[in-house]
């Protein structure tokens, strides 16, 4: 198949396209979605990869294009509130707060899903995952798509989730019709999902709405304890999180510790890779990364930063792979981020796609 390649915001000459040609190839992408194809888009978090949520086939082929398992639910996307009544059973009053506060934004909600959503869409379940973005070009384009997109993230599954045009190329040319570059892919991390079925609503994936944000608006909440303890027996709420993901290809170890023991730590072991011929990175962070030594070392930024951290963790982890990479330290940063905010959802990737392995020094 060929994947047509459109980029939306500025022209060749640099300057900022005209609404009128904005329109013109959203329009194009509406239509292929509601003819039963595949768009791969911008949201504020990550790219994701739409078909019509409605539509049993498209959503078919996003689970072959991605390579994903079917048991795996997808996330239906939505431009306005008035349509998420069509596809839900009721809205909780405590979910209505929650869109008021929180949407369009990085937040999805779980809710007993209608009969118009097929179970294709909703690997089996009868809920549904519902999320309106706010990302302006997501947003006009889902309405021209009929208002209802399913969009896992735009990656072949098990890969981190790309937040840059490039990477969706690179896992998804050839596989689905269209992919729309833009800017504004600024969260970096996926959306926080919360369960609203349930009497204290529950968090199944952290992210950049947290828990205290969430608290905020409704009171108590809960969150899935195998987001939190990685030893627990049960099953991850959230069919997704059971799977290996984020990952790269290197092996990648995170390594927790006083900072300066830390620092040691990870240069003897670059220093045995690197010896051996291997290619080494290290994700570190301003105040430690001039002491690094390996092939490649990413500067996450001030400790005290978590939105700099998500922004560049999954661009990072791309990063390794195009360089090949194979040994990758990271720093920890459960302690510093401690306060169970966002940092709670970078240490819940990071740690996936270490397959927690964590050293501490
Ligand atoms: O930020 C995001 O949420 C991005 C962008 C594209 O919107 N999308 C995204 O989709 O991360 P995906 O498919 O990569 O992750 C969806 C997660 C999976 O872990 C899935 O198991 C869970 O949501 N999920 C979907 N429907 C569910 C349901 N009815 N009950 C429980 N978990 C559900
Ligand atoms: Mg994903």
């Amino acid at each position: 198949m060929k994947t047509k390649i459109v980029t939306i915001g500025k022209t060749e000459s640099g300057k900022t396209e005209s609404p009128e040609s904005v329109e013109e190839k959203l329009a194009e992408a509406g239509r292929i979605i509601r003819q039963g194809g595949l768009v791969a888009f911008p949201t504020e978090t990550v790219y994701g990869l739409g078909g019509d949520a409605l539509n049993p086939e498209s959503s078919r082929k996003i689970y072959a294009a991605k390579g994903r398992p079917c048991d795996n639910p997808l996330i239906v996307h939505i431009a306005e509130l008035s349509y998420l009544e069509r596809i839900v059973c009721d809205i909780p009053g405590k979910a209505q707060k929650l869109a008021d506060a929180f949407w369009p934004g990085p937040l999805t909600m779980i809710f007993r899903k209608a009969a118009v959503v097929p179970k294709q869409t909703t690997g089996g379940l009868d809920t549904v995952a519902v999320r309106m973005p706010s990302h302006p070009v997501a947003t006009s384009f889902i309405k021209k798509a009929g208002g209802y997109v399913a969009a896992p993230s735009a990656n072949l599954s098990g890969k981190p989730s790309p937040t840059l045009a490039k990477y969706v190329i690179q896992d998804m040319d050839g596989r689905i019709d269209m992919i729309i570059d833009a800017e504004g892919v600024e969260i970096g991390l996926e959306s926080t999902i919360v369960d609203v079925t349930g009497t204290v609503p529950m968090i199944l994936r952290p992210g950049y709405i947290t828990q205290q944000m969430l608290s905020a608006v409704v009171g108590e909440t809960d969150m899935d304890v195998t987001i939190y303890d990685s030893s627990s027996p049960q099953a991850p709420k959230a069919p997704g999180m059971k799977y290996r993901h984020y990952a790269p290809r290197g092996e990648l170890v995170i390594v927790e510790g006083e900072p300066q023991q830390v620092v040691r730590y990870i240069n003897v072991q670059t220093a045995l890779h690197e010896a051996e011929g291997k290619r080494t990175g290290i994700i570190g962070t301003q105040e430690t990364i001039a002491q690094y030594h390996a092939f490649s070392i990413k500067n996450a930024g001030s400790r005290s930063d978590a939105k700099a951290v998500a922004r560049q963790l999954y661009t990072f982890l791309r990063e390794f792979d195009d360089e090949d990479i194979a040994y990758i330290y990271a720093e920890s940063f459960a302690e510093t981020f401690a306060d169970k905010g966002l940092g709670q959802a970078v240490m819940n990737r990071l740690l996936k796609a270490a397959g927690h392995k964590v050293v501490h020094v």
